[in-house]
């Protein structure tokens, strides 16, 4: 359709980015899809393209190839870009720091300078809770707000943090131009209520969701839960789950906020935490993943994980008042979505 704005979504066929691209549809923007396919399938393209009702434009590049990601620049229109493309796995980063300082600060470095080359301003990107680490040590940290300082432990984290910094870098050097919204996500979880999107990662899950998910299909044999030890109301850890549909409404709420700001002829470069704002601990979302499985899934408790901490909350105000979002599901909906 003419007259829609386009949107290139790096990283499009991943978790969140598939959802991000069916609520982006839905509000009207046309889609163009760059993904190097390492941690998902051109599967996804064809299910994108059954949930949005028409042929999604996909080149399968990495966004390292700087030549090739120019040429989705050259051959396309592009009004605005939102950048999921990633390596993420935080245990991995740690073996591998070096191919994750390459990957993920080349990816960013290509597309800003491609997208300066082009002229386009607008960038939602990314981020992570990650990259404030303990907020704990912090006091009066939790909830977590947006100003709380940045600590990350571990490479992946520390990527998304210089990748922050690079951004309010090229804002300062031209305050007028350059339009950037920073997402810290906290813990995405569910799916698309279709069943066709997501959380598919390749191989053994990391995080607490898909792996209890693959408990239940029988692939892993039982849930380790890491700990149960903490100073918390039943003993185990407290996360902030948010539902990933909730997380993509955020992403499109997001850029109409800098489209704003564009119309405006303002520049600006802010960080906004995406998260439910509540916390729940690993038992109360384990009881409503089996609550909506139908049945119990065998678990053990063991020694708290390397890295863990007692409680990752989002303080979400600031998205919630300058964003005008509002999450609307849970985590009893996200283990629904899941199961289906
Ligand atoms: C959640 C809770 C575990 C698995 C990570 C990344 C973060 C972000 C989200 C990218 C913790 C417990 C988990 C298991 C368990 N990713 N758990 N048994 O560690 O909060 O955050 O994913 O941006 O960067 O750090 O998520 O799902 O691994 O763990 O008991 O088999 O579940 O101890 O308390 P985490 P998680």
């Amino acid at each position: 359709m003419s007259g829609r704005k386009t949107v290139l979504v790096t990283g499009g066929t991943g978790y969140i980015g598939s959802h991000t691209v069916v609520e982006l549809y839905e509000n009207g923007y046309d889609c163009i899809l760059v993904d190097n396919l390492h941690n998902s399938s051109s599967q996804l393209v064809a299910n994108l393209e059954t949930l949005v009702g028409e042929p999604i434009k996909f080149y399968q590049t990495d966004l390292c190839d700087k030549k090739g990601l120019e040429q989705v620049f050259r051959e396309n229109r592009i009004d605005s870009v939102i950048h999921f493309a990633s390596l993420k796995a935080v245990g991995e980063s740690a073996k591998v720091p070096l191919r994750y300082y390459r990957k993920n600060i080349l990816a960013a470095l290509n597309l800003l300078e491609l997208m300066e080359q082009y002229e386009v301003k607008i960038l939602v990107f990314a981020s992570s809770a990650t990259v404030y680490g303990d907020a704990t040590k912090q006091p009066g940290m939790i909830p977590i707000p947006e100003t709380c300082p940045l600590g990350p432990t571990n490479p992946y984290g520390s990527t998304k943090v210089i990748i922050e910094k690079l951004l309010h870098d090229l804002h300062i050097s031209d305050e007028k131009l350059w339009k950037f919204a920073i997402l810290r996500y906290f813990n995405p979880i569910g799916a698309h209520p279709s069943g066709l999107i997501g959380e598919d990662p390749s191989g053994v899950p990391n995080n607490l969701v898909p792996y209890m998910a693959q408990v239940a299909s029988g692939k892993i044999e039982k849930l380790r839960i890491f700990g149960n030890d903490y100073d918390t109301r039943d003993g185990t850890a407290i996360r902030d789950y948010v539902h990933v549909v909730d997380l993509a409404k955020g992403h499109v709420a997001a850029l109409r906020y800098l489209e704003k700001k564009d119309d405006e002829n303002e520049g600006i470069c802010r960080e906004w935490n995406l998260g439910s704002g509540t916390g729940s601990t690993v038992l109360e979302v384990y009881n409503a993943f089996c609550k909506a499985y139908g049945k119990e899934i065998p678990y053990e408790i063991v020694g708290r994980r390397d890295g863990d901490v007692i409680n990752l909350t989002a303080k979400i105000d600031r998205a919630v008042k300058e964003l005008n979002w509002k999450p609307q599901l849970d985590v009893a909906d996200a283990c629904e979505s899941l199961c289906r």
